[in-house]
C-alpha cells in the first residue's frame, strides 16, 4: 500500500507538538506493516535545510500567489515530498504563526496550498507518482479532500481524514473560496460552508472515506455535544466511518535505557538508578535535593486545553506537605506568570521553566516520580505514556487517550495489581486535590506498592504496532482496487 501522509509539521524536521511526534514515528510502524509511507510537508526553513537539495519533481507558475516547487528529498529516514513555496513558508519561527504570535494572515491560502499540492499527488499529477490512500492530518492537510471531490481525479486514493485535535478547524472568510481555487457550490451545507464561514477540517470530515482519530474514547467524545467542538452532528451522522486507533510513542527516541539526555540510564530492572535522575532534575530547577520529597513533573502546553490552570490555587497546600513540582512549558501568558510567581514564593519546591525545551522533557520524565496532566480533553496525549515508559507515575484526568492509557489505582485494580497510575475527574480542582494526595499517600507510605504502579507503567505497551496494524488494515479497505 502506498500512503501519502500529508502533515503540518513533522519530528525532528519541525515540531510544536504531538501531531509531529506521530506523523514522524509512523511511517517505520507501518512499513513493518507493508505501507510504504511518503509525507507530504510544508517547505519551512529548517524542513528544506534538513532535505538538502532533492530532485524538483513538479513547478507551479502560480500556487496560491507564487511560484512553488515539489521537491522529493530524504531526512531523518522519511520520504519526503517538500512543497517549496517561499511566498507561503519561508518564515521564520512558529509554523503557524508570526512574531507577534498572531496566526500568520494568509494561513488560509499558506495551508490551502499545501493542500493542494495534496490532491495533485493524490491524483497522480506529479511525474506519474501514485497512492492508494491519502492520510490527512487535521485541518491543515483537510482541504485535499474538496480538491480531490470537486476535481475527481481518473484514479482516486482512498482518504482518511485523522484528527489530532478537534479545537483547530481551520475556519477561514467564506470569501477566500475563489482565490482557494474551489467552486461555488462548495459553499453549501454539504460542503465546507461553516456557519456562514469555510472550514477545511469540516472539508476532510465530509469527503473523507473514513475519519479517525487518535484514541477510543476521544472518537465517542467528539461525536457527543460535549467533546464535539460544533462538529458532533456532522460527526455522528458519519458515525458509521469513525474510529479511535490509539497513538503509540517512538520507543526508540523514548528509551530510558539509551536516553542521552539523562544524567542515568535505567530500565525496569534497575529502578533505583531514577535516583540519580530525580537529584539532576532538582538541581536543574533548583529544587532542594532531598531524595524523599514528592517530585511532580509536568511538560506541556500551558493552554485551556491542558488544564494546568487547576494547580496554582492547590500548589501551596501540597508544597506545604512536601511535595516539589517541575514544570516546562509555554503558552498562555496569564498562566505562565502565575507559575513565575509560585515559584518565585516558594523557592526550592517549585521550579518552573518557561519555553520549549526536548533534552529537558526527558529529564523530567526520567527524573519525576508522579507527571501530571491534567487535561479538560485530551485526544490522546503522548507525554503520559512518555511517563509510563520512564517509571514516572502518571496522575491524569479521566478524559481522551488519557482514560484509555492510564490505569487508576482503585482498590480493585491494585488489588489485581493492573494499576499504573491515577485518574481524576477532568476540570475538577477538587478530584485532582484528591488524586495527588493519593498519589502522596502512597508514596510516602507504601514504597512497595509505589514501585509496583512503576513497574506496571513501564511492562505497558506504548509502541506503535497495534496502531500500524490497525491503520494498515483501514487504508486496504478503502484503497482503490483493480
Ligand atoms: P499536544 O500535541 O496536545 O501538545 P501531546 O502530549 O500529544 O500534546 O504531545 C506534546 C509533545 O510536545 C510531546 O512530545 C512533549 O514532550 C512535547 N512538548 C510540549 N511542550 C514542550 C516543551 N515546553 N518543551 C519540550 N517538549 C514539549
Ligand atoms: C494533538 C492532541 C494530543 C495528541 C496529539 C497527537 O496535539 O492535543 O492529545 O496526542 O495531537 O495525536
Amino acid at each position: 500500500i502506498r500512503l501519502l501522509s500529508v502533515a503540518s509539521e513533522v519530528y525532528p524536521l519541525v515540531k510544536t507538538g504531538g501531531l509531529a511526534d506521530v506523523a514522524g514515528a509512523l511511517p517505520a510502524a507501518l512499513a513493518g506493516e507493508g505501507v510504504a509511507t511518503t509525507t507530504l510537508i510544508p517547505g519551512y526553513p529548517a524542513v528544506l535545510d534538513a532535505a538538502g537539495d532533492g530532485e524538483r519533481l513538479h513547478s507551479y507558475v502560480d500556487l496560491m500567489g507564487g511560484p512553488a516547487t515539489l521537491v522529493r528529498a530524504q531526512a531523518a529516514g522519511l520520504d519526503l515530498f517538500v512543497l517549496d513555496a517561499p511566498h507561503l513558508f519561508e518564515r521564520p519561527g512558529n509554523p503557524y504563526l508570526g512574531p507577534d504570535g498572531r496566526d500568520w494572515e494568509d494561513n488560509a491560502l499558506r495551508f490551502g496550498a499545501f493542500a493542494c499540492a495534496a490532491a495533485d499527488l493524490g491524483s497522480g499529477r506529479v511525474a506519474g507518482l501514485e497512492y492508494d490512500v491519502l492520510q490527512l492530518h487535521d485541518w491543515q492537510a483537510g482541504l485535499a479532500a474538496a480538491y480531490l471531490h470537486y476535481d475527481p481525479p481518473v484514479r482516486r486514493p482512498g482518504v482518511v481524514a485523522t484528527i489530532h485535535n478537534l479545537a483547530f478547524q481551520g475556519v477561514f472568510p467564506a470569501w477566500l473560496l475563489g482565490p482557494l481555487g474551489l467552486p461555488a457550490e462548495a459553499f453549501a451545507l454539504d460542503g465546507i460552508e461553516y456557519h456562514d464561514q469555510i472550514s477545511f477540517l469540516k472539508a476532510a470530515l465530509i469527503f473523507a472515506d473514513r475519519i479517525t482519530t487518535v484514541s477510543p474514547t476521544y472518537a465517542t467524545e467528539i461525536m457527543g455535544e460535549a467533546g464535539g467542538m460544533g462538529l458532533h452532528g456532522l460527526l455522528a451522522g458519519r458515525g458509521g466511518v469513525v474510529s479511535g486507533i490509539l497513538n503509540g510513542i517512538d520507543t526508540a527516541v523514548w528509551n530510558p535505557a539509551t536516553d542521552p539526555a539523562l544524567a542515568a540510564r535505567f530500565d525496569a530492572s534497575d529502578l533505583a538508578a531514577r535516583a540519580a535522575n530525580k537529584a539532576a532534575l532538582q538541581r536543574e530547577f533548583g529544587l532542594d535535593g532531598d531524595p524523599a520529597a514528592f517530585l511532580i513533573g509536568s511538560v506541556g502546553r500551558l493552554t485551556e486545553q491542558k488544564g494546568m490552570d487547576l494547580l496554582p490555587p492547590l500548589m501551596p497546600d501540597l508544597v506545604a506537605r512536601g511535595a516539589q513540582f517541575a514544570m516546562l512549558g509555554s503558552g498562555d501568558a496569564g498562566l505562565e506568570a502565575a507559575f513565575d510567581a509560585l515559584a518565585d514564593a516558594h523557592s526550592g519546591a517549585v521550579g518552573v521553566r518557561i519555553g520549549y525545551d526536548e533534552a529537558l522533557a526527558h529529564l523530567i520524565e526520567g527524573g519525576c516520580d508522579a507527571f501530571l496532566m491534567p487535561s479538560r480533553f485530551e485526544p490522546c496525549g503522548l507525554t503520559q505514556m512518555y511517563a509510563l515508559r520512564y517509571g514516572a507515575v502518571p496522575i491524569v484526568a479521566r478524559v481522551g487517550g488519557l482514560a484509555d492509557t492510564v490505569i487508576d489505582a482503585s482498590p480493585y485494580a491494585l488489588a489485581q495489581c493492573v494499576a499504573t497510575g491515577f485518574q481524576f475527574a477532568a476540570g475538577s480542582a477538587a478530584s485532582l486535590h484528591a488524586a495527588l494526595t493519593r498519589a502522596m499517600a502512597m508514596f510516602a507510605n507504601d514504597p512497595a506498592a509505589w514501585s509496583r504502579l512503576q513497574r506496571n507503567g513501564m511492562a505497558t505497551d506504548v509502541s506503535w504496532g497495534s496502531a500500524a496494524r490497525e491503520y494498515a488494515a483501514l487504508f486496504d479497505v478503502i484503497r482503490p482496487k483493480g
